[in-house]
């Protein structure tokens, strides 16, 4: 811990810093993945998870750990079951999303079915829950358990809130903190409540994450439009094509004239998409500076993100945690 990493990508930077933690989680991982009596299970967890992913969640239950000072070894099965919870998540949401691509690789939905990402999705959830019961920390329990919920919570708001041309920002809002920060909230929170951090200490943790969480997604709301190929790993226009009221959408709409908003009514409330919408929808955010008030918006969550650090102790990880806070907003550029 504490390396001079001058140069690295901040996330690389984190990764560099808790590498054997990392190592230790990844153990945890293979070790907690397979399964006796299914085979199916590994095969779909190993193509996902074989597939690597940023690991960010984890880095941040790790770092906060580490940060607030804590020696023990429990903190490498908490980041285990955060990635988990992620995994899973990330199973369910391309069935929904009936996306194609992840990590770069076809999707399990695509590649097995949706019946088996469903259900290892599940497995993967109670593995998850197994892991943390083993640290035997109620407060833990109760901040995962939460996280769980609201995530799920946060994607069935967004299923009612997509193709609804009246969807606000507040309820864009609701929603990306349910399905996204969440669980960036909880990461941060359930590493400083292992480390035995001030009340104040894992506060600011929970708050870091959740702006973090807030920009993050945003930035990837943004990319499904501006990312123009860069190798994100995902298809882009998978929202369009699933008519979400994402933040370029909604200021897209709010700023739409007639002919515009028919264009929007179309191809977002009423799904009738043809040939070349896509490229029309990028030209009206392009003509009203959507993407780029989508990027503000990410960023000013950043700036909230690295305000909330400020009761944490002077430490090197904190330094990293600044600066990832400000490079998850600079994926833009
Ligand atoms: C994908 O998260 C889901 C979103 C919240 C956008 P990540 O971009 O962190 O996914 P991996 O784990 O690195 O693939
Ligand atoms: C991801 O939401 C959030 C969860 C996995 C719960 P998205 O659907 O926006 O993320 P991507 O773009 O598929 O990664
Ligand atoms: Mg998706
Ligand atoms: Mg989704």
């Amino acid at each position: 811990m504490g390396l001079d990493t001058p140069g690295l990508r901040p996330d690389a930077a984190l990764r560099a810093a808790l590498a054997s933690d990392l190592d230790a989680m990844d153990a945890v991982i293979r070790e907690r993945m397979a399964s006796e009596h299914a085979p199916r299970i590994p095969e779909v967890t190993a193509h996902l998870v074989g597939a690597g992913g940023k690991r960010l969640r984890p880095l941040l239950t790790l770092a906060a750990a580490r940060l607030c000072g804590y020696q023990g070894r429990h903190h490498v099965d908490l980041a285990a079951t955060v990635e988990f919870i992620h995994t899973a998540t990330l199973l369910h949401d391309d069935v929904v999303d009936e996306s194609a691509q992840r990590r770069g690789r076809p999707t399990a939905n695509l590649l097995w079915d949706n019946t088996s990402s469903v259900l290892v999705g599940d497995y993967l959830f109670a593995r998850a829950f197994q892991l943390m019961v083993g640290t035997g920390s109620l407060t833990v329990l109760g901040i995962l358990s939460d996280a769980a919920a609201k995530i799920a919570e946060g994607e069935v708001l967004q299923l009612t809130a997509a193709r609804n041309l009246a969807t606000t920002e507040d309820i864009y809002l609701k929603v990306v903190r349910g399905k996204t920060a969440t669980l960036f909230a909880a990461a941060c929170e359930a590493g400083g409540v292992i480390a035995g951090a001030s009340e104040d200490q894992v506060e600011g943790l929970r708050v870091y994450g959740d702006a973090l969480g807030i920009a993050f997604q945003m930035v990837d709301d943004y990319l499904d439009y501006g990312g123009a190929g860069d190798g994100i790993g995902k298809n882009l226009g998978d929202d369009f094509r699933e008519r979400k009221m994402t933040l370029p959408v909604i200021a897209a709409v709010a700023a739409a004239d007639s002919a515009e908003r028919a264009f929007w009514e179309r191809t977002i409330a009423s799904g009738r998409q043809e040939e070349g919408d896509l490229q029309e929808a990028m030209a009206l955010m392009a003509r009203h500076g959507a993407l780029e008030a989508t990027r503000a918006a990410a960023l000013d969550w950043a700036g909230r993100a690295r305000a909330a650090l400020a009761p944490l102790p002077e430490h090197p990880l904190r330094a990293h945690l600044d600066d990832l806070a400000e490079y998850v907003v600079a994926r833009v550029v």
